[in-house]
């Protein structure tokens, strides 16, 4: 048997809607910050992630999904969306448009050569969002308030918001040289790729998987000790305006995140959730003022953050929270013979329109059959179709959880269900551009009107 691939999921059924649910209360979020949906390649040329995310970066040399397409051009499956971004940014020429900063958002998947395990996927989905064109310290908090905002919608309890800043250039060179000064006499304490890391570039030993327990590390100069006047005073204002938005945080000099495009502020956001490990991160971020010039267009500050979507349903599920999952339908049509199934797949076609969640029979079991099969599907109500009512213009309905059964007209089957089940749709009837009261149907059929009142 062909099985996926290490790494990667297949989501469906109830994770399948949790995910949705997610996803929609991300979108609604967006809105509400007015950020705009940005859908970029989900692969680029190999030289875009390199310059972007930093050559001595994990990711980079180990992580990325490296391809040759049949032109011979070097291509890399997308390992997060930042420099993405930042390249459409470049390429639209967007910095060009009077109304900056341009905030984005996006969602979906990114790949990444990783060990497989809990949280940690070599397919993974992020969503993230980015403000390009703004300095302003109040984007830097806005960022973080907005991550923070879509985990407490969604019900995640005990989120701690680490912040930390790795300050301007002048900032990083003097912590860099630190580093360096502080790693050298113990060259031979780390690991083989770490050796190399500290020629390149030291910063990429603290985030190192191997060394990550070893004491040299964890004694390591602190970014925040080498910050200059300026990187001080620009992290006590993003400090400031995360006070006045009511976030908490914490100063973490440990922060200093995997890849290179970062100055100033930099971000991890965890939950505190039973059974997740170290993969407890679901969201991180930060300031990077010269990725966009780095890839070839003007200097640009932005400042962005990601989250896995992947880690954020895994929490749901592991702290058990409440969500509101339809999981029920409203309505399940029976019938046994032709006409009333023509009759059933019309009637289907005419609730659904008028809002109600429908379904009804396609594999050709009998009645038996039907009932267990309405009660798989949790449905509310059960129309049983007979051709016998339907001549007399009635149709059977039976409230499936009390099974009290009644023959109703089917005039007034749109008003009784929605009398029954509560779900407001006899507002919108009215709605129907077509002018006719009878009409049931919602907005959308404007005047060319097929349903049955203006046969
Ligand atoms: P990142 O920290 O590499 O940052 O990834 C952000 C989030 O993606 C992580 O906190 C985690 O939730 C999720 N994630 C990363 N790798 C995996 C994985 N293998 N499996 C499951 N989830 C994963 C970035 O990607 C930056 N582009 C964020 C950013 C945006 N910085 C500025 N703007």
């Amino acid at each position: 048997m062909i099985q996926k691939p290490k790494g990667c999921n297949d989501i469906y059924g109830r994770e399948a809607k949790i995910w949705k649910y997610v996803e929609s209360i991300i979108d609604a979020t967006m809105e509400k910050y007015n950020y705009n949906y940005i859908r970029t390649p989900i692969f680029e040329s190999t030289e875009l992630f390199h310059r972007g995310i930093g050559e001595s970066t994990d990711i980079v040399t180990k992580e990325t999904y490296d391809f040759t397409d049949r032109g011979g051009r070097g291509m890399t499956l997308r390992p997060e969306g930042t420099a993405g971004v930042c390249r459409s940014y470049v390429e639209n020429k967007m910095y060009g448009d009077p109304n900056q900063p341009v905030k984005v958002y996006y969602n979906g998947t990114m790949y990444r050569y990783e060990r497989p395990q809990l949280g940690r996927n070599r397919e993974l989905t992020q969503f993230g969002v980015e403000i390009l064109g703004s300095d302003d310290p109040m984007a830097d908090a806005e960022v973080i308030s907005l991550a923070v905002n879509i985990y407490k919608m969604l019900g995640l309890k005990e989120i701690k918001v680490n912040i930390n800043s790795l300050g301007d250039k002048e900032s990083r060179d003097m912590y860099r040289k630190a580093l360096s000064d502080y790693f050298k006499p113990h060259i031979g304490e780390l690991c083989e790729d770490c050796q190399t890391r500290l020629e390149k570039n030291p910063l990429r030993i603290l985030d190192c998987k191997v060394d990550a327990d070893n004491v040299l590390l964890k004694n390591a100069p602190k970014t925040i000790d080498y910050l200059n006047k300026e990187s001080k005073e620009r992290f006590e204002a993003v400090k400031d305006y995360l006070d006045i938005m009511q976030v908490s945080y914490e100063v973490n000099p440990n922060i200093v995140r995997g890849l290179d495009y970062y100055n100033h502020t930099v971000f991890e956001i965890e939950a505190k959730v039973e059974g997740f490990g170290s993969n407890n991160v679901l969201g991180g971020g930060g300031r990077y003022n010269h990725l966009c010039s780095e890839i070839g267009g003007p200097e640009t500050p932005c400042i962005g953050f990601a989250s896995g979507i992947d880690r954020i349903v895994l929490a749901l599920e592991l702290e058990k929270i409440k969500m509101p999952i339809v999981e029920d339908i409203d309505l399940f049509l029976m019938y046994v013979n032709e006409e009333e199934k023509k009759y059933a797949a019309y009637l289907a076609q005419e609730l659904r329109m008028a809002g109600f969640i429908v379904d009804t029979e396609y594999t050709g079991r009998g009645l038996k059959g039907q009932f267990k099969q309405a009660d798989r599907l949790n449905a509310k109500y059960i129309a049983i179709l007979n051709s016998e009512d339907l001549d007399n213009n009635e149709i059977k309905i039976k409230n499936n959880k009390t099974k009290e059964e009644e023959i109703i007209s089917l005039d007034v089957l749109i008003y009784y269900l929605d009398e029954q089940l509560n779900t407001g749709v006899e507002e919108d009837y009215h709605e129907c551009h077509c002018g006719d009261d009878e009409c049931h149907r919602d907005g959308n059929c404007g005047d060319d009107c097929h349903c049955h009142h203006h046969e």
